[in-house]
């Protein structure tokens, strides 16, 4: 078994909306990132040394693959610390809040230590940081200057989407409809989330995608963590 399966698997095991959460990710961000590399390959640029759109969109399906796994090991930081994540459908107390915020770098940490992980290591240490850099944790770690930061905030935003609309796994708060979050997406565009988010949101594909996915796409992410807990 991969160092990655093995992380996945323990989620499952430790908390299983934390793995739920994770395939809604993973899921989500390829969608996005399907998208993105059909209308705007340029953003792409830099990742695995390309230098031209039409160098990035020849090799869309590795692109994809690095998505996946990046999206789905962003939160194995919270496999470390499982207990104050696990919060039973209370507030973070202050000290556990601040406890939640090392997960990026414990994870990134962890990652760099084994094979399978090591490439998404800039995904999970910069998936809670701002666009513009302004806000978010950890501090230090420049987005801009990796090659993957295009997937960082595909990543970024997905995280908030799926924690943002689930009400199943969080009943501690209601889930958002997906336009509410739109909303959000667009008051924060160019600090909190990339700018090319609204246009992308507009896009019907892009759309119709991912409302099935938030929809029943999140009812089979359930069904299946719970058939793995069974040994189904
Ligand atoms: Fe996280
Ligand atoms: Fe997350």
């Amino acid at each position: 078994m991969s160092f990655e399966d093995f992380c996945v698997n323990s989620m499952a095991a430790l908390h299983s909306p934390t793995h739920v959460h994770s395939h809604m990710v993973a899921k989500l961000s390829v969608c996005l990132a399907r998208h993105l590399l059909a209308l705007r390959p340029e953003l792409f640029i830099g990742i695995f040394d390309t230098e031209t759109a039409g160098a990035v969109t020849s090799i869309a399906d590795r692109i994809l693959d690095h998505t996946w796994h990046a999206a789905l090991c962003h939160d194995i930081g919270k496999l470390l610390i499982i207990d104050t994540v696990a919060m039973y459908g209370r507030s973070l107390l202050d000290d556990e809040y601040a406890n939640l915020r090392l997960h990026p770098d414990a994870g990134a940490d962890l990652a760099v230590k084994h094979l399978s992980t090591r490439d998404y290591a800039d995904v999970i240490r910069g998936h809670h940081l701002w666009y513009d850099g302004t806000d978010g944790y950890p501090s230090g770690f420049d987005r801009d200057g990796s090659p993957y930061r295009t997937i960082i905030d595909i990543v970024s935003v997905c995280d908030c989407m799926d924690a943002a609309t689930d009400s199943v796994g969080r009943s501690y708060s209601r889930g958002k409809t997906f336009e509410e979050f739109e909303k959000e997406v667009s008051e924060a565009a160019g600090t909190r989330y990339a700018p090319w988010l609204p246009e992308l949101f507009r896009d019907p594909g892009t759309r119709k995608d991912l409302l099935y996915l938030l929809d029943e796409g999140r009812s089979v992410a359930y069904r299946k963590t719970y058939a793995l807990l069974r040994g189904i």
